[in-house]
């Protein structure tokens, strides 16, 4: 065990900030946490916006407002970034890694946004930057992908990585509610923001699938715009009809290869056959599906969220830096493979859910599956149920390109018999089980 001292300056003491700090200063927990930083850890400042605000377990003589002030202490081993938000968290990164502070965070828009050139800036000064809760909360799912699967070539990762909208889509499915009903409770519980978009527009999940493409395949985090589909436009008859047909709804963050030189990231609702692991995963919860060549499939399943399961990700980040700097090492940055192309969401091929509502007239089925011929779009099965005036009808296809599915709907929703495209969503190949 080393002599010296580890001082850690953390920014933020909100939900994981303030949980984060808890565990730091607990006192039980004091011999295993010197032992796993192998020197003890002293938390000498914790900036925030609000001196004011009440902070139950904190020492308040740590707090500050002057979290720039923090940042460009030169006598901090680790600076644990908490705040969120890109700027002004990243420039207070920057500073850090800078000075040759090692930098901890959680922030997965900042890390989606500019990872690499952090990651860069970190290697130049000898430091480190880790960001393990970034994705899946509590689940320790990049360290397993940075360490333990280091050797494997990885061909896909599947991931339920928003716990609201995996509450939402579980809530909808166990009791038959409309999206909306259900967003509205979430809302209520806490579980929502009040402007929920980030959830369930599918950014946040966007970004986990950058992160953990960066590590499953090299790819470089620079603020990729990839295809995303959010939640919006599923109804309670979407979710009936994957029931009977032997699915769930869920909204799935996939990085996966594509042939010999192809990935594809992206993020959209898919049906899931109820027998894949992923299908089971309910309400607020989190996992990630990898598959290596070698290791053949693999899960990890937890909390995605909450202060105190985040933090325990936060914590073994700030451990595992500790010991780098007790030790005077710091891990090298994943290298980029610079070979693999990205193939657009259009150019996959893969079953369909698609329902449309349409005028309850004769011949209106036959211009209907016209359409789904002349675009290469072959019909799987289809379901016909009464809507008033009206007929829905609930297709699956055999597995189609996605742009031709497109090209599909848009031809559909042209036609006047054609009142309403509902749900268009990807069923996952039972092979991926
Ligand atoms: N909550 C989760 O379950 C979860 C899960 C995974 C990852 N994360 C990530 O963890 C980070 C923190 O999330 P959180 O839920 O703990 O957020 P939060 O509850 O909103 O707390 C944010 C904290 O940062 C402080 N803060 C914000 N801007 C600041 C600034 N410019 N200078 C100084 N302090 C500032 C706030 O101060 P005041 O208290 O004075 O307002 C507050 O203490 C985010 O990057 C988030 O994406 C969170």
């Amino acid at each position: 065990m080393s002599d010296r001292v580890i001082r850690v300056g953390v920014i933020g003491a909100g939900f994981v900030g303030s949980a984060l700090v808890e565990l730091l200063t607990d006192t039980s927990r004091h011999v295993a946490l010197v032992d796993a930083a192998t020197a003890p850890i002293e938390v000498v400042a914790i900036a925030v916006r609000d001196t004011l605000k009440r902070r139950d377990g904190i020492n308040s003589a740590l707090i500050t407002d002057d979290a720039a002030a923090l940042a460009a202490r030169p006598d901090l081993d680790i600076l644990v970034e908490l705040a969120g938000g890109v700027e002004p968290a990243r420039s207070y990164i920057e500073t850090a890694l800078g000075n040759g502070v090692s930098v901890v965070t959680a922030n997965k828009a900042l890390m989606a946004q500019c990872g690499t050139a952090l990651a860069q800036l970190a290697h130049e000064h000898g430091v480190d930057l880790f960001y393990e809760a970034a994705v899946g909360g509590g689940i320790p799912i990049l360290r397993a992908l940075r360490t333990s699967l280091a050797g494997e070539r990885i061909e896909r990762v599947l991931g339920i990585v928003n716990g609201t909208t995996n509450f939402i889509l579980s809530k909808m499915t166990s009791e038959g509610s409309d999206y909306h009903e259900v967003l509205a409770e979430a809302q209520a519980l806490g579980y929502a923001e009040a402007d929920p978009s980030a959830d369930v527009k599918a950014f946040d999940a966007a970004a986990k699938v950058l992160i953990l493409s960066s590590l499953a395949f090299g790819t470089e985090l620079t603020g990729d715009e990839i295809f995303r589909e959010g939640i919006t436009g599923i109804r309670a008859v979407d979710v009936e009809f994957a029931r009977r047909a032997g699915y769930v709804i869920k909204l799935l963050g996939v990085a996966e290869r594509v042939g010999e030189h192809g990935l594809s990231r992206r993020v959209h609702p898919a049906m899931i056959p109820v027998d894949h692991p992923l299908a089971s995963v309910h309400g607020a919860m989190n996992a990630v599906f990898v598959e290596g060549t070698k290791s053949g499939p693999l899960m990890w399943l937890g909390q995605g969220a909450g202060g105190q399961p985040t933090a325990t990700a936060v914590l073994g980040d700030v451990l595992d830096a500790a010991r780098n700097r007790v030790s005077g090492r710091h891990d090298v940055p994943f290298s980029v493979d610079g070979t693999l192309d990205m193939v657009e969401a259009g150019e996959l091929a893969s079953a369909f859910y698609i329902s449309i509502d349409v005028l309850d007239e004769p011949g209106v089925l036959a211009s209907v599956a016209s359409v789904f011929g002349a675009h290469r779009v072959s019909i799987q099965s289809m379901e016909q149920s009464g809507v008033g005036d009206e007929a829905r009808l609930s297709f699956l296809t055999h597995s189609a390109l996605a742009k031709d599915v497109r090209a599909t709907i848009d031809e559909l929703s042209a036609l006047d018999a054609v009142d309403l495209i509902g749900a268009c969503i990807r069923v996952l190949d039972r092979g991926a089980s």
